[in-house]
């Protein structure tokens, strides 16, 4: 087996798990607008929804990512040389775009090792097996991008080049931003690199409509964190009682996934032995996806311990991968 699965998520684990998760729907629904966070989007049915929706023709950034690094990759690679390096991805997904990098590190002769990271152990195995036929090694971690990069850290020698790919930020507020970079950055040495893909502001239809597809994948991927309750929590929720509903917030900036409760309805969470009730159109928040100006990537930069290397931006400047170094002492 090519990948670890740290102790904190092992299944010997699950009941702590299980109780996290069940804490996590406890605080989310009884606060006074109801909400979830998004990581429980990706169990392995989550994880395999959401490579359908990077191949959707609405949803442009895994699109405007594959531009930017198949138009770039020379020129990142440029800034690593024949010192070893480990190439470790946070929330690698199935990893297909980060071939393009690998691929050119390596006929660049850059001794390098890949350790994606990722929470769904389906995608890890997914993308081991899948580079494990490579020139280089690929050896994934299942786990929390922090314990898993501290994992990478102890366990791993070489240079190292973080990616945090396909907006993945996004889902973090300012606040949170800056204190996950701080972290990552404490996690590094002086001269590591991180590539981060940020989703630029840009005309609202076009976001709206990446988040609210024709074939409704983006709507199956949200409810399923409904069957996932039922699954794991033993809870009953019926599935055709909500609705997806996608809108953009001018007002932070971010796209805003909801559940919408289509009927007055109470739904029983065995697990946690209570009744949540749902008005009828009330809202369960799901996620923020926040886009960014250039000044926002500068700033994040400057604010956390690094310094911008260099910004890669498809042709309609609809996503940017920022290279940055980290500046230490
Ligand atoms: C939006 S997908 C992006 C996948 C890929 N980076 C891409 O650009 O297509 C987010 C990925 O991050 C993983 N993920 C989400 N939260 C995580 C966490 N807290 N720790 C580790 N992985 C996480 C998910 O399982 C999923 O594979």
């Amino acid at each position: 087996m090519n990948y670890k699965v740290l102790d904190s998520i092992k299944n010997s684990d699950e009941d702590a798990l299980k109780e996290q998760f069940s804490q996590d729907v406890l605080t989310g629904f009884t606060s006074e607008k109801k909400y979830l966070s998004s990581k429980y989007f990706y169990d392995d049915k989550g994880s395999e929804l959401f490579v359908k929706i990077t191949d959707l023709e609405e949803y442009y950034p895994t699109k405007a990512e594959e531009e930017i690094l198949e138009n770039n990759k020379q020129k990142i690679v440029s800034h690593f040389n024949t010192q070893k390096l480990n190439v470790v991805e946070l929330g690698a997904g199935d990893g297909h775009k980060t071939k393009l990098l690998l691929d050119e590190l390596f006929n660049n002769d850059v001794p390098l090792e890949y350790n994606p990271i990722d929470i769904s152990e389906d995608a890890i195995k997914g993308v081991c097996e899948k580079l494990n036929k490579d020139d280089f090694e690929t050896f994934g971690i299942v786990g929390e991008y922090i314990p898993a990069l501290k994992w990478a850290n102890k366990n791993k020698e070489g240079k190292k080049l973080v990616l945090f790919l396909g907006s993945n930020i996004g889902n973090f507020s300012l606040h949170d931003s800056l204190v996950f970079l701080r972290t990552i950055w404490k996690n590094l040495s002086k001269d590591d690199h991180i590539l981060i893909g940020f989703d630029m502001k840009k005309d609202i239809n076009l976001l709206i409509n990446a988040y609210n597809d024709d074939k409704g994948v983006t709507s199956e991927f949200n409810l399923n964190v409904l069957n996932r309750m039922n699954n794991e929590l033993g809870a009953n929720f019926v599935i055709g009682s909500f609705q997806h509903f996608g809108t953009y917030n001018p007002n932070i900036g971010a796209m805003e996934s909801y559940l919408i409760s289509t009927k007055s309805q109470t739904v029983r969470v065995d697990y946690l032995e209570k009744n949540f009730h749902f008005d009828e159109f009330e809202a369960i928040h799901l996620e923020y996806s926040f886009k960014y100006l250039q000044k926002d990537i500068e700033y994040l930069a400057k604010e956390t311990g690094f310094e911008i290397v260099e910004n890669f931006s498809d042709k309609k400047g609809h996503f940017v991968d920022s290279l940055w170094r980290v500046i230490k002492e």
